[in-house]
């Protein structure tokens, strides 16, 4: 699948189906999130792979999510933001929250390019979630995607955002390009 059919048909699944993934695939998922771009490339990033299932149960619990019991996987997405902050104080903190980003976003074109389904999941008690599998205190839990095969074939994404409604030229909020040269 080429970059631009990942970015295009990734989407949010709730529904999956009773095939088991392959663990090595989504371990391959989140290597592609060690691609990401961190600041000063000091690493933050932490994955929890969870396969028992009274743990994923305590997960959808802890998101008020009941599709999360479906899963068979679930990853757990942390970052430890500690160097970051070290390296640039208060920025340090932002950067973390940032890159966490982009490693996600990495970890879920892989998801749609192995042909997986998942749904990021940011609504859920934090300190459950820390409990449940000994995360350190300073560690943040970005988010935790169950994983599956998509149950309901027949999704077609909705359109995005139109692009006119995010793009400004010059100034926020210029909607006109003022005449640009020849690319040649
Ligand atoms: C930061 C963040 C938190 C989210 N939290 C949840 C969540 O707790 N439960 C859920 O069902 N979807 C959650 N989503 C998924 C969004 O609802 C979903 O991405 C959005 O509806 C767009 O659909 P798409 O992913 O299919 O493009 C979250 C997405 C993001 C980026």
């Amino acid at each position: 699948m080429n970059l631009n059919d990942a970015i295009k048909t990734r989407h949010s699944v709730k529904k999956f189906t009773e095939k088991k993934p392959d663990w090595r695939d989504i371990i391959e998922c989140i290597d592609a999130a060690r691609y990401a771009p961190m600041a000063g490339a000091n690493y933050s990033m932490k994955f929890i792979l969870v396969s028992d299932s009274n743990s994923i149960n305590k997960i959808a619990e802890a998101a008020q999510q009941d599709f999360i019991k479906k899963a068979q996987y679930v990853v757990v997405a942390c970052s430890n933001p500690s160097r970051t902050i070290n390296a640039y104080g208060k920025s340090g903190e932002v950067y973390a929250r940032q890159q966490a980003g982009a490693a996600m976003q990495n970890f879920l074109l892989s998801i749609t390019e192995h042909k997986l389904a998942t749904c990021w999941i940011g609504h859920f008690t934090e300190e459950t979630i820390k409990k449940e599998f000994d995360i350190p205190k300073d560690v943040n839990v970005e988010a935790v995607f169950p994983i599956g095969y998509e149950k309901e074939k027949k999704h077609t994404k909705k359109s995005p955002i139109d692009l006119d409604r995010i793009l400004y030229f010059h100034v926020y909020d210029k909607k006109k390009m003022k005449k640009l040269s020849k690319p040649y």
